[in-house]
């Protein structure tokens, strides 16, 4: 059973502020694509890698991966992560037609453990058209109107964060993608909306998307072993 991966690698990273993409910015000196490749490929379940990367730095990405010894495909992507995705989709359907799981994984989390990837692919494998890595809330949520006046309080037992990859049978995320009519921030928010069950598994707190500044220096100390 082919499973490909998908990374969406294409952002501006303009949270983080520092002037380039973010797949390109390093963590102990490494992109975090490099990160994120590398991960997605050690942890044993991926056949392909497919890359959605800015469309100015698509060459540079391909050298990139290749001095680092990672066999990946490099597509450029699209003006908002939904397209990235669509992008790096149909250049898996068009040349590796015999995939059967499709992974989609974004390059900021670039240091989730493969224990996550591996109960994504398994979850799939064993019949789950749709699959997310998930984490507990550990704060209390609100939600609030426009004027950020509190409307209530959702029951936190209830709720979860979501991280990558998310895996999926891959004629459900086609189908998701062929009837998407706009963009979401996630691929099971397409998914869900064919009405098609999504199961959560549990994901890892260094499964985080690397976001702002902040979140790059907790992502020093993870792979600085350290305690974060
Ligand atoms: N992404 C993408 N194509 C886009 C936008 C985002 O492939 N047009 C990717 C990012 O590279 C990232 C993932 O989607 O790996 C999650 O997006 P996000 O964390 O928002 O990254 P950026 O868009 O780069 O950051 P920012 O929103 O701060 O600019
Ligand atoms: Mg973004």
């Amino acid at each position: 059973m082919t499973t490909v991966a998908l990374v969406p690698a294409a952002g501006r990273g303009e949270r983080l502020g520092l002037g380039v993409p973010k797949a390109l910015v390093p963590v102990r000196g490494v992109p975090l694509l490099v990160h994120a490749v590398r991960g997605l490929l050690s942890a044993g379940r991926v056949r392909h890698v497919v890359v959605a990367a800015p469309p100015a730095e698509v060459w540079s990405t391909r050298a990139l991966l290749a001095a680092h010894d990672l066999p990946a495909e490099v597509v450029a992507g699209g003006a908002d992560r939904t397209a990235s995705v669509r992008l790096a989709l149909a250049h898996a359907l068009a040349v590796h037609p015999g995939t059967r799981v499709v992974l989609v994984h974004d390059a900021a989390r670039a240091f989730t453990p493969p224990l996550v990837i591996d109960s994504v692919v398994e979850a799939v494998l064993g019949g789950a058209p749709a699959v997310i890595p998930v984490l507990p809330m550990a704060d209390t949520v609100k939600r609030v109107d426009a004027h950020e006046v509190v409307q209530d309080t959702p029951d936190r037992a209830a709720l979860r964060v979501v991280q990558t990859p998310q895996g999926f049978e891959v004629g459900t995320l086609r189908r998701a993608y062929a009837e998407a009519g706009d963009s979401a921030t996630d691929d099971a928010g397409l998914v869900e909306k064919l009405g098609v069950p999504v199961l959560a598994v549990p994901g890892h707190a260094h499964a985080m998307k690397v976001t702002t500044p902040f979140d790059l220096a907790i992502a020093e100390a993870v792979l600085a072993g350290g305690s974060a």
